[in-house]
């Protein structure tokens, strides 16, 4: 033990995961056909994610990935169990729309869908951990895509609304902790993986993807207005791909341009948190033209029913310049941004950068005194296990142990309100951005490749014991 201070007694230690990219069973017990599904690995995926190349029908020639992911569908009282001998205290994991409504559309859900939930849901409360859902992570039904556009139509909130309150009426008293969109800024990176949104030549993009993002606002909105009328225990977010942008020089200039870079991102949660749309916004509508439909009712929804807590995922922070020719790229989490000199990176050209966590996490508490919850971080690395399929992580370990301490010392010497830690990816699952396996952010390894073979069998890592530890004394044996 050392001198770290411990982290509040209530602190919810645990792991993340999204369906998409760990279930598998992408056709089993009535499952529709979804978005995340239709997403191929190789040179065509980001094309594809950003809305610019139509797959929506599987081709020949190309690999899916998510179609069997490391099959959790099966696998899940195994892996919840190892979760349990981790010492979590939560798992976030995220619901596949289509397993509930397979279209989308229906009026009645899929019962064999909202078994397997509860189940799983179950399965975490018999081990003491608390459910922490994500009901729309990269995630829309195909056939809202094709027949409305998906969330550039306002016939969404309807779909979302019912998805909603099937959700928390059937499991109030199973999950309390709810997100409504993973990294909800992504619509402006990655629109057809975050929104289902396809653009046709000549189409105002920008203009699309704004409306869209008003329908997920308000939709937003109206899921937290209903869980909180089905259940006052329900606790409702907001996730952001978040990361502090710092200016490349002291040019005033370069600091403009990094605030502006942060609004860009800061946009969404101003609205799920203040309940209105920051002035900067409307001037930048307004400046490029951009007529977004809202209605009055919409503007009172998001005005009447703010989120309980901001969550985020942090890899890194970002560099922004007034300059075009500053300097070289750096690759991140979706989204590029200048390379920070001062920054080691990852095998995938992620910066790491801890202190860049302390400094996120006290730029949106100082913006919103919410309390937060940092629902992913970790290290995407190649493992490479011994005979036995035993990792020696040491890497994992070290990016994670300065990250917690990042962490610690915003709570304890800054004082922000943390609710709890997840890191990404608990178990190896499939990369969100290039769809491999072997960019591996797990304690737990899972023999399966890129090309997706292997026996699926699940290993410990070092890490694994690391972090049981961790949790164990609640953050102070790093
Ligand atoms: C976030 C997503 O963008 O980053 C996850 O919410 C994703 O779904 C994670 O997996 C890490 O990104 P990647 O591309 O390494 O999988």
């Amino acid at each position: 033990m050392t001198d770290v201070k411990p982290f509040p007694k209530e602190f919810l230690w645990g792991g993340a995961t999204a369906a998409n990219q760990c279930e598998g069973a992408y056709n089993l017990d009535g499952r529709g056909l979804a978005n995340v599904d239709l997403i191929p690995t190789g040179a065509d995926r980001f094309a594809i994610i950003a809305g610019q190349k139509k797959m929506f029908t599987f081709k020949k020639g190309y690999f899916y990935p998510a179609a069997e992911a490391i099959d959790m569908y099966h696998h899940f009282k195994d892996d919840i169990a190892l979760f349990g001998e981790m010492g979590f205290k939560t798992y976030r994991l995220s619901i596949a729309w289509t397993r509930i409504f397979p279209k989308g559309d229906e009026l009645e859900p899929n019962e064999a869908g909202l078994q397997f939930y509860e189940n799983l849901f179950k399965e975490c409360h018999r081990y003491g951990i608390e459910p922490l859902v994500t009901i729309t992570h990269f995630d829309c039904p195909m056939h809202l895509i094709r027949e409305y556009g998906g969330w550039r139509s306002r016939k969404m909130l309807e779909f979302y609304e019912r998805l909603c309150r099937t959700l928390f009426t059937r499991f109030k008293g199973l999950v309390k902790y709810w997100i409504t969109f993973n990294e909800i800024n992504m619509i402006l990176h990655a629109p057809f993986m975050g929104a289902g949104l396809y653009f046709e030549a000549g189409e105002n993009e920008e203009e699309v993807k704004y409306q869209a993002a008003h329908h997920e606002l308000v939709a937003s909105a109206i899921a937290t207005k209903l869980a909180h009328e089905i259940d006052p225990q329900n606790k409702v977010g907001c996730m952001l791909a978040a990361g502090q942008y710092y200016p490349n020089t002291c040019n005033p200039a370069d600091y403009w341009q990094a605030m502006q870079e942060d609004r860009s991102n800061y946009f969404f949660i101003d609205v799920q948190v203040r309940g209105e749309y920051p002035h900067y916004a409307e001037k930048q509508f307004e400046r490029a033209g951009l007529h977004i439909v809202m209605t009055q009712e919409d503007l009172q929804l998001l005005k009447e029913n703010t989120v309980d807590f901001v969550s985020f995922s942090y890899y890194s922070s970002r560099v922004a310049s007034a300059d075009p020719k500053a300097g070289e790229e750096s690759q991140g989490n979706i989204f590029a941004s200048l390379k920070n000199p001062y920054l080691k990176s990852s095998a995938w050209g992620w910066q790491i950068d801890p202190l860049g966590l302390r400094i996120t996490l006290n730029a949106i508490w100082d913006r919103y005194q919410k309390p937060m919850f940092i629902v992913e971080n970790g290290l995407g690395a190649i493992d490479k296990p011994d005979e036995n399929g035993y990792v020696e992580d040491d890497y994992r370990i070290d990016y994670l142990r300065e990250h917690i301490k990042a962490m610690n010392e915003a709570v304890n010497e800054d004082g922000v309100e943390l609710l709890g830690y997840t890191t990404w990816g608990c178990i190896d699952l499939v990369s969100a951005g290039t769809g491999e396996m072997k960019k591996r952010y797990g304690f737990i390894y899972v023999d399966r490749d890129n090309e997706g073979k292997g026996t699926l069998k699940r290993f410990k890592k070092k890490s694994f014991t690391w972090y049981q530890k961790v949790i164990a004394s609640n953050g102070t044996d790093l």
